[in-house]
């Protein structure tokens, strides 16, 4: 085994062999909600993608959008960008703070392909490879890797091994394609995160395609990974990796007063709360409203204590509902406004990197 593969075992090892993982989000894996999840069986913990550039030219973008605390480990920092030596330049700001710099190769969005990152970039294989190897060289923490799959199985196993050569120390894999997006999500593929799995010697998580405990068991049973990563599943249920379902309502609360705690922003703490309270505001439609209309932190506190009352009655297993809307096969055209809201919450990430870019 070479020396790169072991410290990347080493690596995942001195982290505490970490499985269950909480997967970078914008404007939602913030600082409180990965301590919500932390409390419940989440191991290790993403921050939301960084934008490179945008980090190194602004220092309230850093400050705004990078938060931590020394109990917010093991963490791992999410950038995407294009140029190697932008992204050394941001890694460098914020090493000391994480426990790996993890490189966006995933982001199937318009600004992504507008920015040249995220699945975009993954089309253009020498410039990945030249990103991997030179941030591994100019920085002290490892670089990790998380990736969507191409349509074609063996350009997609190939890159994967060049990305392990070139210095990836742990690769996500997400199990879909950049074109399985917004209304065309799909089914994610776990074979290829099987094959790769085997394929590759470093560490490899999972991640799509988990609704439930017994899908991420599944997940781990069928890929042979070594963690599973969740995103949308994780932001309904935030105690999914305890491999129990709380109740919704009281798991709202505590997050509420993790967002004071943490100063989280107003922007997420209503997106998290859309997820949270999914089933509810479906029925008590005026406490939907209420909540779009928020615009203080009482105001949203004031709706998840009014739905704890009016929901209380409602099975714990009956709260979910928000993740499995993909299951029912809705057509653009059924969805309603707040599902929209809440599927294009990235875009309006990208409006607000737009403004910082301006
Ligand atoms: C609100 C939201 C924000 C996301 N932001 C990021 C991000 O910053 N970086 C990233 O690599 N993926 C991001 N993703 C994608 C997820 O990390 C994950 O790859 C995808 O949702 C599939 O996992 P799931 O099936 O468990 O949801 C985001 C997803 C959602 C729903």
């Amino acid at each position: 085994m070479d020396d790169h593969i072991q410290q990347a075992w080493q690596f995942y090892r001195n982290l505490g062999s970490p499985k269950f993982i909480c997967a970078p989000m914008v404007d939602q894996s913030e600082l409180a909600f990965r301590m919500q999840t932390r409390k419940y069986g989440t191991t290790l913990a993403y921050t939301p993608m960084l934008h490179s550039r945008i980090m190194t030219e602004s220092k309230s973008y850093k400050d705004e959008f990078f938060t931590t605390c020394p109990e917010d480990r093991p963490l791992f920092a999410q950038l995407c960008g294009h140029d190697p030596q932008v992204i050394i330049k941001a890694a460098l700001m914020i090493q000391d703070q994480c426990d790996a710099i993890d490189l966006n190769f995933g982001c199937p969005q318009g600004i992504a392909r507008k920015g040249l990152y995220g699945a975009f970039l993954l089309e253009k294989r020498e410039q990945v490879l030249t990103i991997v190897k030179e941030l591994k060289q100019n920085i002290k923490v490892p670089v990790t890797c998380k990736i969507r799959v191409f349509k074609d199985r063996k350009r997609t196993l190939d890159l994967t091994k060049d990305i392990q050569s070139a210095g990836c120390s742990i690769l996500t894999v997400h199990g879909r394609t950049k074109e399985q997006n917004k209304d065309f999500v799909g089914q994610c593929d776990w074979n290829i995160i099987a094959e790769i799995k085997q394929l590759l010697q470093i560490p490899v998580f999972a991640n799509g395609g988990i609704y439930t405990w017994s899908d991420v068991e599944r997940c781990l049973q069928e890929t042979k990974v070594d963690a599973v990563m969740s995103s949308e599943a994780l932001l309904e249920n935030p105690a999914l990796f305890s491999g129990e379902i709380k109740d919704l309502n009281e798991l709202a609360l505590e997050y509420m007063q993790l967002a004071k705690q943490y100063d989280a922003r107003l922007v997420e703490i209503k997106a998290h709360l859309f997820k949270l309270l999914y089933t509810g505001l479906q029925i008590h439609t005026d406490q939907r409203s209420k909540l779009a209309a928020a615009k203080t932190y009482e105001e949203h506190l004031e709706v998840v204590i009014e739905l704890k009352n009016k929901r209380a009655d409602i099975p714990k297993e009956d709260k979910l509902g928000w993740y499995k809307r993909y299951q029912n096969f809705k057509q653009p055209n059924q969805k309603d406004k707040e599902d929209d809201k809440q599927e294009n919450i990235i875009q309006e990430q990208d409006l607000l990197l737009q403004n910082y870019d301006s």
